[in-house]
């Protein structure tokens, strides 16, 4: 596990890479490792890289890492709303076309898939990661695995894409074992295996969610799968023996590069970096082409029940 590097000449011109190759490439991210590309495979303008680099400077607002919602073609957060209407819309065609253009590149190189992912929030991450101040959490320097609070995701993957933006700082990363070798390091007692939904549960919470009411009553949209996810992202974060002594190692992603990993599986923490790009996907379990390696098929191994 650790680093895949994808150099320029692994891309084929335009067309797709051999169905052999892309299938190596989705193997390769199920297994926990990072698919780094030393020089993006994404076309950014350079006017525009330049764009959101001043950003901060020109629109005082804009200082926070904002999103991009894809499925109603918005940018969230009040503070673009501080900004002037012109640099506004600007920032939205750039997080547009991001996202446009990393699904494109993906369609291709992760083919095996056949884009059965959902696409899910894309960001745009200006403020340096070294030394903010955030709740415990919240913290993105502590190593932990990703579990979306309010967006359960009923055992898809979430597979994150990235560039680093700065004109000459590195993005400064460290990751840990993934899942499989990570999970079983843990008593029971300390982070408890999730327990079958019953059917009854299951059938309640599918009428309900089909009706609209999952947002109205959080507990029902969320399987034991998201359940546990989301106590292993505090647990992680929260257990200073293994923030200090889990296996790790360090990577120093240059400016001008591209990564994706499964953020989900692989423990991560970003300890310095700014003005960063990313979109997030959640992969059907379905398209996995190695799901003994995915969370939800290791906890369903570890326990022999099924969690979503
Ligand atoms: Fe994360």
């Amino acid at each position: 596990m650790g680093m895949v590097t994808i150099p320029q000449e692994a891309l084929p011109d335009g067309g797709p890479p051999s169905p052999e190759q892309a299938h190596r490439w989705c193997q390769q991210l199920e297994e926990g490792n990072i698919l780094f590309f030393p020089k993006t495979p994404i076309a950014l303008p350079d006017e525009d890289v330049r764009f959101l680099l001043t950003l901060e400077q020109t629109s005082s607002g804009l200082h926070k890492n904002l999103a991009y919602k894809p499925a109603i073609d918005r940018v969230s957060g009040a503070d673009v709303k501080g900004a002037d209407s012109a640099a506004s819309e600007r920032l939205h065609r750039i997080l547009r076309d991001y996202s446009q253009n990393v699904t494109e590149f993906l369609k291709n190189f992760l083919m095996p898939y056949q884009s059965r992912w959902q696409l899910d929030y894309g960001s745009f991450r200006p403020q340096e990661e070294q030394g903010r101040d955030l709740p415990l959490r919240r913290r993105n320097d502590l190593m932990h695995t990703d579990a979306f609070p309010t967006r359960p995701t009923h055992g898809a993957r979430i597979l994150r894409f990235f560039n680093n933006l700065h004109p000459t700082k590195t993005r400064d990363w460290i990751t840990g074992e993934p899942f499989r070798a990570l999970v079983p390091q843990f008593a029971p007692q300390q982070i408890a295996l999730p327990r079958e939904q019953s059917t009854l549960t299951r059938w309640t919470a599918k009428a309900a969610c089909g009706m609209g009411l999952g947002r109205a009553i959080p507990e029902l949209k969320r399987s034991p799968y998201d359940d546990f996810m989301m106590r292993l992202h505090n647990f992680l974060k929260e257990n200073e023996d293994y923030q200090a002594q889990g296996k790790r190692e360090a990577w120093f992603l240059p400016p001008g590069s591209s990564w994706m990993v499964y953020t989900d599986m692989v423990p991560h923490a970003v300890l310095a970096g700014q003005y960063a790009l990313e979109q997030t996907y959640l992969v059907a379990p379905e398209a996995m082409v190695a799901p003994e390696h995915s969370p939800l098929g290791v906890l369903q191994a570890l326990t022999g029940k099924k969690l979503v």
